[in-house]
């Protein structure tokens, strides 16, 4: 069977703590909710695209333990194929433990337990699958070569999320990638410039683009919008974001590439290029106006009410 879209990646189980404003080192403060649910960055790309209408499948690994099971469980709820996702036997699954301030603003610290036993052998297994997608999508929760495996099967579309970013990697690692997509604090990584405005944007997917190698970059700047710059076109392009309330940023880049993913490898005849990135921008700040992760990622009405914002231009 063919996969409009596979992604090869992390799944993890998100403790998540509601605060007013992010604790200080050292400090305790008091919070007002507390949720598990379903999360990691490849998991939550895959439901993103599923949720949108994506035939996908995910390749990953998770524990041996209750929170595997009950994740499978839950990907079979918005259709996503999990033939090849694996429980990892004495491993436990990847957990995220998440605050979340009033303002949207989080931090996140994950320990990948069965995430980090995704091996290139589990990619290979997958071939067939990967081969034949139309777009596939790896980030760094799991290890580097399983993305590299992935995108050198990849005969269509491929899209890394640096996410988390890392200090030192192979340099195919950011040559091999159709598109690299990152946000400000992982380009400041991988580009090696600080970036807080949109000028700092350009000057970071320059050094990607003519240092590192990289085809086309994808750089989300949240609130800021999107700057990205495609190797066929080499112009630096800023696409502003939709001004939203934000409730829980969590997830939102995450959002942006399911949702960038699932437009490339099914609108190719109605959106250009840019066309997908101002929509997927435009699906991710709706996500960041609900709380939660997966459970705030819309279905294909949000892509229709995108259409309606064409027609007033
Ligand atoms: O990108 C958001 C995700 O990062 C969370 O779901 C958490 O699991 C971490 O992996
Ligand atoms: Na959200």
């Amino acid at each position: 069977k063919k996969f409009q879209v596979v992604v090869v990646g992390s799944c993890m189980i998100d403790f998540t703590s509601y605060c007013p404003r992010l604790p200080k080192e050292g400090e305790t403060i008091h919070g007002s909710k507390f949720t598990t649910t379903t999360g990691g960055k490849g998991a939550n790309q895959c439901v993103a695209a599923a949720k949108l209408g994506a035939t996908i499948a995910l390749v990953a690994r998770v524990g041996d333990d209750v929170w595997g099971k009950h994740y499978i469980d839950n990907l079979h709820k918005v259709n996503v194929n999990t033939k090849y996702v694996e429980i990892t036997p004495g491993f436990s699954s990847g957990i995220a433990q998440i605050n979340v301030a009033e303002s949207g603003a989080n931090q996140i610290v994950i320990i990948a337990g069965s995430n980090d036993k995704l091996s290139p052998e589990d990619v290979e297994r997958a071939e067939d699958i990967i081969s034949e997608a139309d777009v596939v999508i790896s980030q760094l929760e799991t290890p580097p070569e399983v993305a590299i495996k992935a995108m050198k099967l990849c005969k269509g579309i491929s899209i890394l999320n640096g996410a988390p970013a890392l200090a030192k990697y192979d340099a195919e690692l950011l040559t091999l990638p159709s598109i690299f997509c990152v946000n400000e604090s992982e380009a400041e990584v991988f580009a090696g410039v600080p970036v807080n405005s949109i000028d700092d944007a350009k000057k970071a997917i320059n050094v990607l683009r003519e240092q590192k190698g990289c085809q086309t970059v994808v750089l989300t700047m949240g609130s800021q919008g999107t700057v990205y710059s495609s190797k066929d076109t080499s112009t630096l392009i800023h696409v502003s974001s939709t001004p939203v309330k934000s409730v829980d940023s969590t997830g939102a880049g995450d959002a942006f590439i399911g949702a960038l993913a699932y437009l490339l490898a099914t609108k190719k005849e109605k959106l250009t290029f840019h066309e997908c990135v101002e929509a997927a921008n435009y699906i991710a700040a709706d996500t960041v106006t609900r709380p939660g992760t997966q459970s705030s990622f819309s279905g294909p009405e949000i892509l229709e009410e995108y259409y309606k914002t064409k027609e007033f231009e």
